[in-house]
């Protein structure tokens, strides 16, 4: 796969994923037609030998495993991460914000959303709902139903500059006040019911089920516009969530071109941009779990996370050249010039010098160069799910990231060279044959 290849893909795997729910909903469906089966949590495995496996949580965090024709405890096991949500507008569970003839939809801040990027763009509306269901037998069940209105079905209006007559960077922005969507407009006066709007769209988009009462959503609103290319060659690539979408593109990219030979894992786990403290997060059980049935007995798991290791994959922090002064001098990283090597002395990021000199390894190994970001000391530095998941699981882990702009902002912006480049380095760590790895200490 070339540049230009890699490149569609991910702009189609972007697009198709404007929710959490969505990102595994689309990696589960290219998984399966890759030959990787589906498992559930709730049901027992019998796991076999040089078999490919996937298995979901809450249907926003996905595991995907390809189980060695070696024992992984003989030679652990290669893993990635990253994570599958971004932060958005959630909506209220009762949003309805009627005022006159015009309905705005009240919503919470997911995340560290950059608020004022949600102004005056097209804002498309996806999640999960459940319903119940009846069944044939006259039973209701309760049953998850993922909507995308794929649309611009609302915006969020600034307010004109001429009522604050000497600001041209607009008004503070309120999350309470400012932020809800408008979403429609009537004039007969009648109420609104956002769960029939909802439901609507159920019926729309999966015919022939038989859903009635909705009594639960999990809906976000998301940039509509699709990721594109700018700059005067070309070089950029503008779209939203490429934090951290980048990362399960390549999480998922290099697990389907891995060998059965040794084997590799990939975990994307949702939650990280509200601290990953849930049970689909990197704080909670979903890959130790999944590490223990692989291993079997306490001794074997054990032995496996010794000998494993984790490459954590969320985006870094390239250079504003407008804000040159937010930057550590000699650590400043540029678009297109390679994946970054994350390093911050208090553990926000989970590399070392052994986790890093492995990771600076394989980028040499791929061919591309490495770069290394360290924060301010006057600046706090964010975290992601590397220290997360290395200190549940004992594994070790390097965190790094493709180079990005505009972090958080509804759209942001990196290098078209980037992800590709940063998928090299993946499929090179789960094509690499197993003694670099045992010969770490
Ligand atoms: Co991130």
């Amino acid at each position: 796969m070339n540049v230009t290849a890699y490149n569609e893909d991910l702009f189609r795997f972007i697009e198709n994923s404007p929710t959490a729910f969505h990102a595994v909903s689309t990696m589960a469906d290219e998984l399966e037609k890759n030959g990787f089966t589906a498992l559930k949590e709730q049901d027992a495995w019998k796991l076999e030998k040089g078999k490919k496996y996937f298995v979901t949580r809450n249907g926003s965090s996905i595991i995907a495993f390809i189980m060695g024709k070696k024992s992984p405890v003989d030679t652990g096991i290669k893993i990635t991460g990253a994570h599958t949500d971004s932060p958005c507008l959630k909506v209220k569970p009762l949003p309805e914000l009627q005022w006159d003839s015009m309905l705005r939809i009240g919503v919470e801040v997911y995340g560290g959303a950059l608020l004022t990027t949600w102004f005056d763009r097209k804002l498309n509306l996806a999640g999960r709902v459940t319903c119940l269901e009846r069944q044939d037998n006259g039973d209701d069940i309760l049953k998850n139903f993922l909507i995308n209105f794929n649309r611009p079905v609302a915006v969020i209006p600034s307010l004109a500059v001429h009522f604050e007559r000497n600001s041209t960077t607009g008004s503070k922005v309120n999350p309470q006040l400012h932020i809800p969507p408008l979403f429609l407009l009537e004039n007969d006066g009648k109420n609104f019911s956002f769960e029939q709007i909802l439901m609507e769209q159920i019926n729309r988009e999966h015919s022939g089920i038989m859903a009635k009462d909705i009594l639960g959503f999990d809906m976000n609103f998301a940039d509509f516009e699709p990721p594109c290319f700018a700059g005067l060659n070309n070089e950029f690539i503008s779209s939203p969530r490429l934090d951290n979408l980048i990362s399960c593109h390549a999480c998922l990219k290099s697990i389907e071109s891995a060998g059965s030979l040794s084997s590799s894992l990939i975990v994307c786990t949702d939650n990280e941009e509200i601290g990953s403290d849930t049970r689909s997060g990197a704080r909670g059980s979903f890959l130790e779990s999944v590490l223990s049935r692989i291993s079997v007995t306490t001794e074997n798991t054990a032995i496996t996370a010794a000998r494993s290791m984790i490459i954590s994959m969320d985006n870094a922090h390239a250079v504003n050249p407008s804000y040159l002064e937010k930057y550590e001098a000699n650590h400043i990283c540029r678009l297109n010039k390679g994946p970054v090597l994350k390093i911050n002395a208090s553990k926000k990021y989970a590399s070392d010098s052994q986790s890093g000199a492995f990771f600076k390894y394989l980028c040499k190994k791929a061919d591309v160069c490495c770069q290394t970001f360290v924060m301010r000391n006057d600046i706090p530095c964010g975290s992601t799910i590397g220290p997360a998941i290395s200190s549940k699981t004992g594994i070790r882990a390097v965190d790094a990231g493709a180079p990005t702009l505009s972090m958080h902002s509804i759209r942001e912006l990196t290098g078209d060279k980037d992800p590709f480049m940063f998928f090299k380095v993946i499929k090179e760590f789960f094509s690499m044959d197993d003694e670099m790895l045992l010969s770490l200490t």
